[in-house]
């Protein structure tokens, strides 16, 4: 769920049909009705106002910004839908990476950046998030995000470690929607020092056991559907849950061809979840969600 500023109608997202931003009241209404149709919990994340980033992504921190007015009111309003938040500076950073930058600008510096993200995850935990979500892939950050939560007394927030994070074209819609290629000028921003390399299985295999080692509660593959080989392997290589997230470009892709009628729109979906699900997903984040959740909706959504 994209959360914005403001007040008013949901704002629709060009690459993503049927998603929308949503200002904090409409997102608790909607949230509401999700919880109601059996959605167990939802992915916040931020479109924060162009004046508030800085090139070191201040505004993380600060406690009262977007998402973390939008935890509070979600857990005021809709106590047992579970959130997630995410971790990462993108949405805050003028550059739009996920970290803080080393003093020449070339490279993202990991370990001042895991010293912010652990303060953000005490910021979350504290506002009423149930799992922080670190999705910026530095290393060694779940250790030092579990350290910083368990000496905040807040050791039953848990982490869904995005163990798994493939420097992907298929982010594209996604920075659109929360304005991080925009800021930086760029639709491709090149995040490939951090996230890992798509030719590479043994690598994010490795990686992502390192996260469990660290102390994460749930393990994640993303994308899912160009990495199946990737969920089945780490599904036989970890006894933790393991989830998958069906990103923004494989949204896309199969609203695109729908529109063009080059692909059955309902069947594909399907389809595309079913190969997650069977390649040993225990649990999917989709855009995908509220439709599947809602069975009588059997086609795309209105403004589609
Ligand atoms: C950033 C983040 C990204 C997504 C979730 N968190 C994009 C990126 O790494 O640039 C992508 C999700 C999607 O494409 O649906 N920390």
């Amino acid at each position: 769920m994209f959360v914005r500023e403001g007040e008013g109608e949901p704002e629709k997202i060009g690459s993503m049909p049927g998603v929308y931003r949503h200002s904090l009241g409409d997102l608790v209404e909607k949230c509401r009705r999700l919880s109601d149709q059996g959605i167990p919990g939802v992915a916040l994340f931020p479109v924060t106002d162009a004046a508030l980033k800085d090139p070191t992504g201040r505004e993380a921190l600060n406690e009262n910004c977007l998402v973390l007015r939008a935890v509070r009111a979600l857990k005021a309003a809709v106590p047992r839908l579970l959130l997630f938040t995410d971790l990462a500076l993108d949405p805050y950073t003028s550059h739009g990476h996920d970290g803080v930058l080393t003093a020449d600008g070339a490279d993202v510096d990991n370990d001042r950046t895991v010293s912010v993200l652990a303060k953000m995850a005490i910021l979350h935990g504290g506002s009423g998030a149930d799992f922080v979500a670190p999705s910026d892939m530095m290393d060694g950050r779940v250790a030092s995000i579990r350290l910083a939560l368990d000496e905040a007394q807040l050791t039953g927030t848990g982490i869904l470690a995005y163990a798994a994070k493939f420097a992907s074209a298929y982010y594209g819609p996604f920075r659109e929607a929360v304005g991080s290629a925009y800021a930086a000028g760029t639709r491709s921003l090149d995040k490939r020092t951090y996230q890992l390399n798509p030719a590479n299985r043994r690598e994010a295999i490795q990686d992502a056991l390192l996260d469990e080692e660290e102390g994460a509660d749930i393990l994640m593959v993303k994308p899912a559907g160009a990495y199946l080989d990737v969920i089945s392997e780490l599904r036989r290589e970890t006894l933790l849950p393991l989830a998958a997230y069906q990103v923004s470009g494989e949204y896309a892709q199969i609203h695109a061809a729908a529109r063009l009628g080059w692909l059955d729109y309902i069947r594909t979906r399907d389809e595309s979840l079913l190969a997650i699900r069977r390649a040993g997903a225990d649990m999917i984040l989709t855009y995908f969600a509220e439709e599947i959740a809602d069975r009588r909706s059997e086609a795309p959504l209105k403004d589609a």
